[in-house]
């Protein structure tokens, strides 16, 4: 239920939203919107949030503990515009009271798609290949030219199995890929739908001519892809990331590029994006997205939908469906 029209609550949009979800804001809310669609630094979204009661953030805005103590004592919930919250502080959240939600759910199917974009784009050298031919400097077709990697048979190890992970294995599956995961704990067989748990991480890699990130960004995963955890990963293995950057060392990953340990990467998401390693673009078997993994019209609706659905019930006082802290 949005809230009563003579009681519309202050809430600062930080980014510009697909229509339908700023058309539904504004109706209920008394909505400050950004249609210049312009990033706010720190200092702004204080000031913007001056008599606000929510912020309805992308992982753009940062909401550190400092950012948090700073807010105006009025903002009383945080309704994130992306299922990743490793942009706030939850644990300064959870002190000052502050309510975060997240959108679970509806952008898995976009991300298992980028997912697997990634990991064709990889194997398949089409960086390459389109950069070739948009240059003009493809003459022929040859036996040996442009020679990648066959998906189909090849062992595609997935960290995190949570919904993406399961839409990337589902999709993978019709590849003809075998699948390995690891994951805090086995899933059900039911949703494991074949898929082989490894409970150590060690174990996956090793076996892995494909790896695909898809766990969560926490003090726990930071660098969870290193020179160590890399040196596990078959020869010429491939690695994609649509989680967060955060997850891989920059520097591990590009050495392993650049030697060849790694046939190729695949990636859409970067830490300190978008100022990501300047190495990263000079290396040709990377194949580089800029985090458009929820990137379609339909997901971007539903999770403005769903940031709604949770704000019109904080607003209602009953449980916001997708509280994280
Ligand atoms: C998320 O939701 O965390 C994505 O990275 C942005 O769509």
């Amino acid at each position: 239920m949005p809230p009563t029209s003579d009681s519309k609550p202050k809430i600062l949009v930080t980014r510009r939203l697909p229509e339908r979800v700023e058309a539904r804001l504004a109706r209920d809310y008394d909505a400050i919107l950004n249609p210049e669609d312009r990033t706010y630094s720190d200092d702004e979204v204080i000031a913007l949030a001056k008599d606000a009661a929510a912020i309805l953030p992308c992982p753009t805005e940062g909401f550190s503990a400092g950012q948090i103590a700073r807010l105006p004592e009025g903002v009383r919930i945080v309704a994130c515009y992306s299922v990743g919250v490793d942009h706030v502080d939850l644990e300064a959240a959870k002190t000052r009271g502050l309510i975060v939600t997240n959108t679970p759910g509806v952008l898995s199917d976009a991300t298992a798609e980028i997912a697997i974009l990634l990991m064709l784009g990889a194997a398949r050298r089409a960086s390459e290949g389109e950069t070739l031919v948009r240059s003009g400097a493809w003459n022929a077709f040859a036996p040996t030219f442009m020679l990648g990697t066959q998906l189909n048979g090849k062992r595609l190890g997935i960290v995190g199995m949570g919904s993406i992970g399961r839409g990337v294995a589902a999709r993978a599956r019709g590849l003809g890929m075998e699948i390995h995961y690891h994951n805090r704990s086995r899933l059900d067989p039911a949703l494991e739908a074949g898929a082989k748990y490894h409970a150590r991480l060690e174990d996956l890699l090793g076996l892995s001519e494909v790896l695909s990130i898809n766990c969560p960004a926490t003090p726990e995963t930071r660098h969870l892809l290193n020179a160590r955890t890399i040196a596990l990963l078959p020869d010429a293995a491939i690695v994609v990331n649509t989680a967060r950057g955060s997850v891989i060392d920059d520097e591990a990953l590009i050495a392993a590029l650049g030697s060849g340990k790694l046939a190729a990467a695949g990636l859409d998401v970067y830490e300190g994006e978008p100022n990501i390693h300047p190495a990263y673009r000079d290396l040709k078997n990377t194949f580089l997205l800029p985090h458009m993994g929820s990137a379609t019209l339909e997901t971007r609706e539903a999770m403005g939908f769903k940031a709604c659905d949770n704000l019109n019930a904080y607003f209602a006082g009953a449980e916001c469906p997708d509280r994280v802290v």
